[in-house]
């Protein structure tokens, strides 16, 4: 049994947290309505790995934006959902190993980085409880 169970209750809009998932960073955030509506804003073909928010989220639930916290490079762990830290020119994630940016839905926009980072499996199993895996 290698699913995590999490509390979500306590994140802002805004804020993210850091959790483990077999043993790899999860980043969990609770997305702004701008942050939403960043993502939203562009067109999904435009991009290297052509995903829209919806895509990444569950259905009424787009504010929640869960992610592998693990750059699609090389595998280094991207700044953005800790507290202050620096988010990149697209406001997501911006990986400092080779300046990988990833925007508000967390899908690559510059740099050497292939995909978007990855969305584990999940469920919400109550309002306030997310289980990956
Ligand atoms: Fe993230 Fe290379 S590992 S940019």
């Amino acid at each position: 049994e290698s699913s995590t169970e999490i509390d979500i209750s306590a994140i802002e809009p805004g804020q993210a947290i850091k959790a483990v998932f077999r043993k790899q960073p999860v980043f969990i955030r609770n997305l702004t309505q701008q942050e939403i509506a960043e993502a939203n804003a562009v067109n999904p073909t435009t991009l290297r790995d052509p995903q829209s928010l919806a895509d990444r989220t569950k259905p009424g639930k787009s504010n929640w934006l869960i992610t592998m916290g693990v750059c699609t490079h090389l595998g280094c762990v991207p700044l953005g959902a800790g507290q202050g830290e620096v988010k990149g020119e697209f406001g997501g994630y911006f990986c400092p190993c080779h300046g990988s940016v990833y925007d508000t839905a967390a899908r690559i926009r510059k740099g050497p980085a292939p995909k978007n980072l990855e969305v584990p499996p999940y469920e919400f199993t109550s309002a306030t409880v997310v289980k990956i895996g």
